[in-house]
């Protein structure tokens, strides 16, 4: 039988007609699969521990607020998966959790095959993390950072450990303020959440690189879901912004269930690659199925990527084993 795959497009001048809408039916049997997913407990996170859980993973949830995730955990449950969820706290804006959590993982001694870098925080006023961060790229950027350093011996104990790292198209936009990473001098909600997403793409692309280099089987993989209707428009801006946001959610957006779509295919299809990126097939990689897009050139850019490594982990304290 022939393997679904995405309508894949490796350059522009070798666009294949579309072979295959991907879809939760195609995603595979995921049976003795460990995942950890971050901010677990809403939209896109909160669909992809479902329908991991639904095709048999175990899936370890994780939630800055434990009633919300209580909840998400009971929803799931309440559909009688084929496979189970747990849940565990973790407030990414503090990065002693997200080392607390992490060495727990690893001192557990158990594979993870997947971690989906899902978590984030859209265009808030200017605030710090915990450790005095800027929130989006502490958040969004600096504890995924941490967080994969730390797993990634559980990662590589999986025949396909794979990093699936959640940025978004807004990525275009980013730049990395190396002068001002914390935005004290010339804070822009959307410029700020541009560059944490930007450097998702430079960590995902820099991370493939490394393994690569190492000769390792662990996969870095990008995805981004478009425009998809979550609680991501609502968290963080406020005033016209936040009123912008009800509108294109109810007009513009699709819904959350295909917008997880590329971020599942990325974390489940057999045939993904080190390296990849999938975002929706439709007009401006706004909504639809899975296809493989490409970053921005500058997310390419290995020097600038070497940089924000370096820089991220003098910040985190991480140290890629
Ligand atoms: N929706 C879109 O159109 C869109 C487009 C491009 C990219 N994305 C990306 O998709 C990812 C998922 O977002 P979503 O659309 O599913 O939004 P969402 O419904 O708001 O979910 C975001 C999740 O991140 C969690 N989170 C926020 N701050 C956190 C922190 N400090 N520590 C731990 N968890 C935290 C939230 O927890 P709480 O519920 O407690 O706030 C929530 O569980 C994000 O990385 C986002 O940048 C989304």
């Amino acid at each position: 039988m022939e393997h679904a795959a995405p309508t894949i497009q490796a350059t522009p001048s070798q666009n294949p007609p579309a072979r295959h809408r991907w879809a939760l039916r195609d995603m595979p049997d995921q049976h003795g699969r460990r995942v950890v997913v971050t901010g677990a407990n809403s939209g896109l996170g909160f669909l992809t521990s479902r329908e991991l859980a639904r095709r048999g993973a175990h899936v370890i949830m994780t939630a800055r607020d434990m009633t919300k995730g209580r909840n998400a955990e009971a929803a799931i449950r309440a559909m009688r998966p084929a496979g189970s969820v747990e849940l565990r706290e973790l407030d990414l804006a503090d990065l002693a959790q997200v080392r607390a959590f992490g060495t727990r993982l690893w001192a557990e001694g158990r594979a993870v095959d997947v971690l989906v870098n899902n978590a984030g925080i859209m265009m808030p006023p200017h605030s710090l993390t915990q450790q005095g961060h800027e929130l989006q790229f502490g958040v969004n950027h600096l504890a995924h950072f941490l967080l994969t350093a730390l797993l990634l011996p559980c990662l590589r104990e999986s025949r396909d450990g794979r990093i699936v790292t959640v940025s978004s198209d807004l990525h275009k936009r980013g730049h990395i303020h190396f002068d001002d990473l914390a935005g004290e001098r010339g804070y822009g909600r959307i410029a700020y959440y541009a560059q944490s997403k930007f450097a998702n793409v430079l960590f995902a692309l820099e991370l493939d690189r490394r393994l690569k280099a190492k000769g390792l089987p662990t996969k870095s993989v990008l995805a981004h879901p478009g425009y998809a209707a979550t609680n991501l428009q609502f968290n963080g801006p406020s005033g016209v912004l936040k009123l912008f946001m009800h509108i294109g959610n109810r007009f513009l957006a699709q819904p959350a269930e295909m917008g997880v779509l590329p971020q599942l295919y990325a974390a489940t299809a057999p045939e993904v690659e080190g390296g990849q990126f999938f975002g929706p097939d439709g007009k401006n990689e706004k909504k639809g199925h899975p296809t493989l897009v490409q970053p921005i050139d500058r997310g390419r850019d290995a020097e600038m990527a070497r940089r924000l490594w370096l820089e991220s982990e003098r910040l985190t304290g991480a140290s890629f084993p």
